[in-house]
């Protein structure tokens, strides 16, 4: 949904006489030709330092923790009050450290949400990008979706709203500022502060925005800067009225609604402050006047009058986790998991039978060895057993040989016998000597053949 830029105007305290008288929301002329504007909210010249905060810090804080790109830039001629309404003084502090303030508490409260801030703080000092907090050399880039940001910039996370006020101090000790015949200081640069924040629900859903806050440098006629160094100042005044006017052609292009290109990038602070200008934001524009100067406050005023013609397209920067694809992703890991194990399975199964078949295997192995082992002893006691006979015959055939040997002395003797017989008259008790002695002879050959066919 498209909404417009918001403008307010804030007009400085007077001394004397005003060009200007406030009713409600109108601004009109004084003094003849009457001239009247209208805006979204107008503080005159008696609001207070704490009126503007309290009317746009506690908005533009919850458009940044609602997930939203914001943006509040303070216009207008120099010495109109744009330095004092954005940062205020150390008795009467501005928007920014109000407006930190008031974040610092409102993350203080919501005790569900895990958030974290961090700030950027540069300027745009003769078309060129400064780093406040550092020494970096920052660069202005694009993002393949046509928006811009600072790349190469000094970035601090801050955790309390006093670490913050540190920084901006040390941040406006490094601002260009000079003296001039306008304002004792005037801003020669345009500010720009940035609070990046992200904020993180229980549910996972992530918001973050950026908060960018702009002091611009003041629109000026080139006598009114004058002082010292005036060839200096020359150039700067050159610069920022030249980023001005481009401001100035972006923002009335973009109130027509034009279908030509925006000139963004004809300047540093438009191609810096174009998503805030023409796109993804939430933006406000506080038209700062100094009433007794009538032409360049209703310069100020036509300038404030086109900008609200502004329509712009702020989105919520939110990343929700979508539970259905989480789910959805969810099942799709279990199916993929289950598959998996079933194949695990199949292959601890065929393992498993190759187990069963190796084990089987060796089972009969183990069979075979006992049974080799068996045989073995078995050889090995009947090797020994043949051992033992052979040693047997052979010691039976030693035997065998005495026998025969004994066997032939008996021959002998039997023959010297039968010689003695018949050479005797004795002849009976030989002859039964004689056969005794063969009976005895065949016993002894009957015994031998014997114990030889025993062994064979
Ligand atoms: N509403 C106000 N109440 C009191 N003093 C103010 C107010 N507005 C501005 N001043 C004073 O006027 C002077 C000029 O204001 P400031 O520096 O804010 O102007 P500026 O718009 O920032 O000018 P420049 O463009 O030159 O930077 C300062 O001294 C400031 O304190
Ligand atoms: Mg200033």
């Amino acid at each position: 949904m498209s909404e417009n830029v918001q403008v307010v105007i804030r007009l400085r305290p007077v001394h004397t006489k005003t060009n200007f008288k406030v009713q409600n929301q109108t601004i009109s002329t004084v003094e003849p030709p009457l001239r009247s504007f209208n805006f979204d909210h107008i503080f005159d010249t008696s609001s207070s330092q704490t009126d503007i905060p309290g009317e746009l810090c506690s908005k533009y804080v919850l458009h940044a923790l609602e997930g939203y790109n914001a943006c509040i830039f303070a216009y207008g001629q120099t010495g109109s009050g744009k330095t004092y309404t954005m940062r205020g003084t150390n008795s009467n502090p501005g928007i920014i450290p109000l407006l930190c303030r008031d974040l610092f508490d409102a993350l203080e409260l919501d005790k569900t949400t895990v958030s974290s801030v961090s700030i950027t703080y540069f300027e745009i000092y003769n078309e060129k990008l400064i780093d406040l907090l550092g020494d970096t050399s920052p660069r202005v880039r694009e993002t393949n979706d046509k928006k811009t940001f600072v790349q190469d910039i000094t970035t601090f996370k801050v955790n309390r709203v006093e670490e913050v006020l540190e920084y901006l101090s040390i941040g406006d000790s490094k601002r260009s500022v000079a003296s001039t015949r306008m304002n004792m200081e005037s801003s020669r640069s345009h500010a720009i502060f940035t609070l990046s924040i992200k904020q993180q629900e229980p549910d996972g859903s992530i918001r973050e925005s950026d908060l960018k806050l702009v002091d611009l440098a003041g629109s000026e006629r080139a006598n009114a800067t004058m002082g010292i160094d005036n060839g200096k100042r020359m150039k700067e005044g050159a610069n920022i009225n030249k980023s001005l006017s481009t401001l100035g052609r972006c923002i009335s292009q973009l109130a027509k609604n034009s279908k030509h290109l925006i000139p963004y990038r004809d300047s540093l602070l438009t191609w810096v402050l174009k998503e805030n200008l023409g796109g993804n934001s939430k933006t406000c524009m506080i038209a700062c006047i100094s009433p007794i100067d009538l032409e360049e406050s209703l310069s100020t005023l036509r300038y404030a009058t086109t900008a609200k013609e502004i329509k712009l397209r702020a989105t919520m920067n939110e990343i929700v986790p979508n539970i259905n694809e989480d789910m959805k992703a969810a099942v799709e890991a279990a199916a993929s998991s289950r598959k998996e194990l079933e194949m695990l399975k199949s292959e601890m199964s065929s393992l498993q039978s190759e187990y069963n078949i190796k084990s089987e295997q060796w089972k009969t192995h183990e069979k075979l060895l006992v049974r080799f082992n068996h045989i073995t002893k078995l050889n090995d006691y009947l090797e020994n057993q043949l051992t033992n006979e052979i040693t047997k015959s052979q010691s039976l055939q030693n035997e065998n040989k005495l026998s025969r040997l004994e066997m032939s002395n008996v021959q002998t003797a039997l023959l010297g016998v039968v010689g003695a017989l018949f050479s005797n008259n004795n002849h009976d008790t030989k002859i039964m000597e004689a056969t005794k002695l063969v009976s005895d002879f065949d016993d002894f050959v009957s015994r031998l053949d014997d114990d030889i066919a025993s062994f064979t």
